[in-house]
């Protein structure tokens, strides 16, 4: 049996809602045909966004949505999608695939998705092959209302009030895809461009500065030394990878059980990352004002086969939901720190919470993850001491159980995963005496997945029994992800 010990005296803070958030970038088929098919097309649309994928997002109240890149962002020149789509330039998207970029999704449409969903915006602006004065004036078309050229321009191109987008981006990758630069030398170009991103009104851009590799330690500490008191955030991107190289990095359903723990073993691994970027923040930053943002995050797996290499369309199994589920319980667990979470990405690229091909849609395993995670946002975290053995091969031993807490009004969620491909395992949950519960489980075999002809995997109710001391106890199923909630 595993307990779960709450201790709800003992709290990192906030789980900001933010954790929750999404990445989409202008490659393969996330935004086109993904997100956007156009205002003629006989999928089900308004003004050319996909109402399937619009609602999905919806019901796990997607909080924020990075867009357009990624790599494809120091590529991107925003004034190249406003205006008449007719009159829009074309480029080759030399990043993804060399497809040709007609640029009919640009600043308007990303910002119509963003108010149909009901979530933030976060632009990752051009710093690699960009100028200041262009993301100087993309932050003065989307956010301020003076009457400039800039704003007039923006309000003959159909919109009159300035959005207000808060999340800035100042750059991507810049120590590869962004422009190849040493951590001095970005800390330099970071400190020129935070400079010009103003402030209209009450519109104050929240300055995320491009950050490390995962591993890259050095860029942490450089960034913080030279530039901490000019950002609000700082980057940090990390991928679970299964292969040994970028060149084989294994297929996304078809896998061995000790690749299965192999890639939960990889996954879990982003606790000790995101603990040593904390320890460095917090040399130069020990109040936590400065929040480190997790915006590219999710397993990468070879491509499936016959697809475009350049596309990175991939599977989804339950082994991706409970990387997922891993993932999320450590970002809750580092609140204090983690005060945003991208998953790359949203539709179709990667680790997808959405799946499209033509006018159908699936829902994948990791959407339904963040569908039994949806109470921790914005929630206060507490503190969960999970006692439980390892599972798996000696060289990728996992702990068995992986779980993460919070309360809201009285209320309390507890979210926890059987990482055990095979085995159930009894939970206790002591330390809150409950008196009333309810639990919804997603399980499955290892390799399950939802297709186009059959959506098997969706959650359901999980029995728990409140104990006549308070305590909860349940049994979790093999290869399992469950929301448990009580009062
Ligand atoms: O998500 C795919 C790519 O991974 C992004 O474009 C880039 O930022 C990262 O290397």
């Amino acid at each position: 049996m595993a307990v779960i010990t709450l201790n709800p005296e003992r709290s990192r803070g906030t789980i900001s809602k933010n954790i929750y958030g999404h990445f989409s970038e202008h490659l393969g088929r996330c935004i086109y045909q993904g997100v956007y098919v156009g205002e003629n097309s006989a999928i089900p649309q308004v003004r050319g966004i996909r109402t399937d994928v619009v609602e999905a997002l919806k019901k796990i109240h997607l909080p924020v949505l990075r867009w357009p890149g990624g790599c494809f962002a120091d590529e991107y020149h925003w004034r190249d999608g406003i205006g008449p789509k007719e009159s829009r330039k074309r480029m080759v998207n030399t990043n993804w695939g060399g497809v040709v970029e007609d640029n009919s999704f640009g600043t308007h449409e990303f910002l119509d998705l963003c108010e149909q969903v009901g979530c933030e915006p976060y632009f990752s602006a051009n710093v690699g092959s960009g100028t200041v004065r262009e993301m100087a004036e993309w932050i003065e078309y989307t956010n301020s209302d003076g009457d400039s050229s800039v704003v007039r321009e923006r309000r003959a191109n159909g919109r009159e009030d300035a959005w207000g987008v808060k999340y800035w981006g100042i750059g991507n990758e810049s120590w590869g895809c962004g422009g190849n630069m040493r951590a001095e030398y970005y800390a330099d170009v970071y400190r020129r461009y935070q400079t010009f991103c103003r402030t209209y009104g009450k519109n104050k851009p929240f300055r995320i500065a491009s950050g490390s590799s995962g591993l890259d330690y050095h860029w942490t500490e450089v960034l913080m030394r030279e530039a901490a008191p000019m950002m609000d955030g700082i980057s940090v991107h990390y991928y679970t990878v299964c292969g040994d190289t970028w060149e084989k990095k294994g297929s996304a359903t078809d896998f061995t059980e000790e690749e299965y723990y192999k890639t939960l073993h990889k996954a879990a691994y982003i606790d000790e990352v995101i603990s040593q970027h904390d320890a460095i923040m917090t040399r130069y930053d020990p109040e936590k004002r400065v929040g480190l943002i997790v915006d590219e995050w999710g397993t990468w797996f070879d491509v499936e086969p016959g697809t475009n290499p350049g596309f990175l369309y991939q599977q989804n199994t339950m082994r991706d939901a409970l990387v997922a589920a891993v993932s999320l319980n450590i970002f809750n667990r580092h609140c204090d720190r983690v005060t945003m979470a991208n998953i790359a990405q949203l539709v179709n690229v990667l680790q997808s919470v959405i799946l499209t091909e033509g006018e159908k849609m699936v829902l994948t395993p990791t959407w339904h993850v963040f569908d039994l995670y949806q109470a921790h946002q914005d929630a206060k975290e507490i503190d969960c001491f999970v006692g439980t053995g390892s599972i798996g091969p000696e060289k990728w031993a996992v702990e068995r159980i992986s779980a993460s807490a919070s309360s809201r009004e009285g209320r309390y969620t507890v979210t926890a995963a059987n990482l055990d491909a095979d085995q159930p395992e009894e939970i206790r949950i002591t330390g809150v005496r409950a008196s009333r519960a309810e639990a919804r489980v997603l399980s499955g075999e290892m390799h399950a997945k939802n297709d186009f002809e059959q959506e098997m995997l969706t959650t359901k109710p999980l029995p728990v029994t409140v104990e006549e001391n308070g305590d909860l106890t349940l049994t979790l199923p093999a290869c399992a992800v469950a929301e448990i909630r009580f009062s």
